[in-house]
């Protein structure tokens, strides 16, 4: 299962909305007999690639290992349960069951129909399975955007060093691990002053994902940005319909009066998606995620700076929290991570619990969620 959940992630970049996939088949006598991974959304699903080289022979007795439970549906491509149910094997270990309502326990009752023992994993290896399908499951359950905070600091919490500096905290390698970050998100959410300040492209940077696209969600209460998108660097690199500006309101009125409140507007002369809400109670998060999920966004990758990352932090309102931390010592004042709003109480803090750890040569990745 180790196996299935590494090859896995190699479709990280490419098959949401689908969730990531690995198979593993051993034979009767439990030798590896094939692997494969689901590697594309629409093409064929991890259990077809992991098979696709077995012969007829060598798959008799054998037993499957798959990350999620086979799918009972017809969607891009035929059921697996039934594809699986029509071979000779002995045994099929899933991960986890597929919430997904057109699966949910029926793929394991196809295979059961056709006489294969089917079991859940129960190995110690658990949680990383909740960890592989975390922004899967998540959007299934509760409808709206995973948020994942991602924060690059030193180690003394700072985003810039004292004479005004924010590029670079982090090594090279810290760098290429967050455009493999970014590989798996629908999109990046940043505020307006980290798009002025930095001048920042975005995007997907990295040689094993040189065609992947991203969307940007820039918060900017007054619309202002729009005077000058036309110049910054994220808008001239990607089309302009995956650029969206978050705005109040009473911004929009300005470009276009017969906009309706909520629903994207396509500014004429820029070309980008304009989403004009409520702001008098502060960022209408809520509003917001209910509009990037209804245009696919299932996921969204939250860059800062340090308000955007304050109101996420304050509202307890991201699922992951990606912390860089640089092994150097910047000092200084007023560049934290966040600012001074965020408060929390020794007796009530916000308590984070570690899902992960990736050690760098200069720095550190935590990954945790709120306990
Ligand atoms: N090291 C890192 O991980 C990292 C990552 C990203 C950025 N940064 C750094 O962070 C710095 C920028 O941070 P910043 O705090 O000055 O600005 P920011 O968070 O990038 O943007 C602030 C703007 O975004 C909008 N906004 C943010 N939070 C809002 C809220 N709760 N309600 C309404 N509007 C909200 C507002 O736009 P309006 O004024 O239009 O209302 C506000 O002026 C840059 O220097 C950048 O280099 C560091």
């Amino acid at each position: 299962m180790n196996l299935a959940m590494d090859l896995a992630y190699l479709g990280a970049h490419r098959v949401s909305p689908n969730p990531m996939v690995g198979c593993v088949v051993l034979d009767k006598s439990y030798k590896l007999l094939g692997y494969g991974y689901h590697e594309r959304f629409g093409s064929a699903h991890a259990e077809k690639n992991a098979l696709a080289n077995v012969s007829k022979d060598d798959i008799k007795g054998a037993h499957v290992f798959v990350t999620l439970e086979p799918c009972a549906h017809q969607g891009k491509t035929p059921p697996c349960a039934d594809y699986l149910a029509s071979l000779p094997i002995e045994s099929l270990t899933y991960g986890l069951q597929d919430p997904n309502p057109q699966v949910a326990g029926r793929g394991i009752e196809v295979l059961k129909a056709a006489g294969i023992k089917v079991y859940e994993y129960q190995g110690q290896d658990k949680k990383r399975l909740h960890d592989l399908l975390d922004s899967f499951l998540f959007h299934l359950e509760h409808k709206r955007p995973f948020y994942v905070l991602k924060v690059a600091v030193s180690l003394d919490a700072m985003i810039r060093d004292g004479f005004g500096e924010s590029q670079w905290i982090t090594t090279e390698e810290a760098r290429t691990h967050v455009h493999f970050l970014r590989s798996r998100f629908h999109a990046v959410l940043v505020g307006k002053n980290t798009i002025l300040r930095d001048n920042p492209k975005l995007n997907v940077r990295h040689e094993d994902f040189p065609n992947h696209r991203n969307k940007v969600i820039v918060i900017n209460s007054e619309a202002d940005l729009l005077n000058k998108v036309m110049e910054l660097q994220f808008y001239k690199i990607r089309d302009p319909h995956d650029v969206y500006i978050v705005c109040d309101k009473s911004a929009l009125q300005e470009y276009a009066t017969e906009h309706i409140e909520g629903s994207l507007y396509l500014e004429k002369q820029t070309g980008v998606q304009l989403l004009a809400l409520d702001f008098a109670s502060g960022l209408p998060l809520s509003a917001i995620s209910t509009s990037l999920y209804a245009q696919g966004i299932y996921n969204v990758l939250v860059e800062g700076g340090s308000q955007i990352h304050s109101y996420f932090l304050e509202n307890q309102s991201f699922d992951r929290l990606y912390y860089y931390q640089a092994h150097k010592i910047l000092g200084g004042k007023d560049a934290l991570a966040w600012t001074s709003q965020v408060k929390f109480s020794v007796q009530e803090p916000l308590q984070l619990s570690l899902v992960n750890t990736f050690d760098f040569e200069k720095e550190k990745l935590m990954i945790f969620k709120k306990s």
